[in-house]
């Protein structure tokens, strides 16, 4: 079993956006998958009742009522979903579990103050292990200004950016409707699927 949990303490980052699509990626690639919700809005859970029992399954798991925080071990991935403004002892608790975090980013000067407080509040936290953490610049074309800010600002931090995801509704209906970018019909998707790779290659090494 392998753990990876999205945070950011921003609310609308995309925390539950990427962690619903990316447990629709393990479960199209055959895995056994869990999406445990960490959020008392259960928003992944929500999202998990629209799903059609006949899509590659997702188990759901509300895990944000525990005392000690313990992780299911069946499955071949765990992704955990948190909640925004987590930190202290339960940021804590979750951080010691998971192999990796991702953190998405909107590149906006907001946004990226509250990751610059949440990724030096962190840095004891994970010392010696540094290297789990990985950006996702959310909303974000490579090729903009926009992007070439996030990449400064991430320089003094010395974390990856591990994929860039476009702005598009693509996201908006597929969680609308209870699916993901790697749900049939995969077609209309390919863009965004080929811009996950690199996030994908990431969590894989
Ligand atoms: N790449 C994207 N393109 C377009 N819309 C997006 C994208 N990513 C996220 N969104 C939309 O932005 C909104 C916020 O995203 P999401 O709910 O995933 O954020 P969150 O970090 O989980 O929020 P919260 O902190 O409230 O839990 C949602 O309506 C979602 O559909
Ligand atoms: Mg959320």
């Amino acid at each position: 079993m392998r753990a990876v949990m999205i945070a950011n303490p921003k609310g609308g980052a995309g925390k539950t956006t990427l962690a619903t699509n990316l447990a629709g990626y393990f479960a199209n690639s055959g895995k056994r998958v869990t999406l445990c919700d960490l959020d008392r809005q259960q928003s992944a859970l929500r999202w998990m009742a629209f799903r059609d029992s006949a899509l590659p399954s997702i188990t759901g798991y509300f895990g944000g009522n525990q005392m000690l925080f313990s992780l299911p071990k069946e499955p071949d991935w765990v992704v955990l979903d948190a909640p925004a403004g987590l930190q202290g002892y339960k940021l804590n608790d979750y951080l010691r579990v998971v192999d990796r975090v991702i953190v998405p980013v909107v590149p906006s000067v907001f946004d990226m103050a509250a990751t610059e407080d949440f990724l030096n509040s962190i840095r004891n936290e994970l010392r010696g292990r540094r290297g789990i953490i990985g950006i996702v610049a959310m909303r974000v074309d490579p090729r903009t200004r926009a992007a070439a800010m996030l990449e400064e600002f991430l320089q003094h931090f010395d974390v990856p950016i591990t994929a860039y995801l476009r702005n598009t509704q693509n996201y908006v209906n597929a969680a609308a409707a209870g699916l993901t970018v790697f749900d049939p019909p995969r077609a209309k998707h390919r863009r965004d699927e080929e811009q996950w790779q690199p996030l994908l290659q990431w969590l894989a090494d």
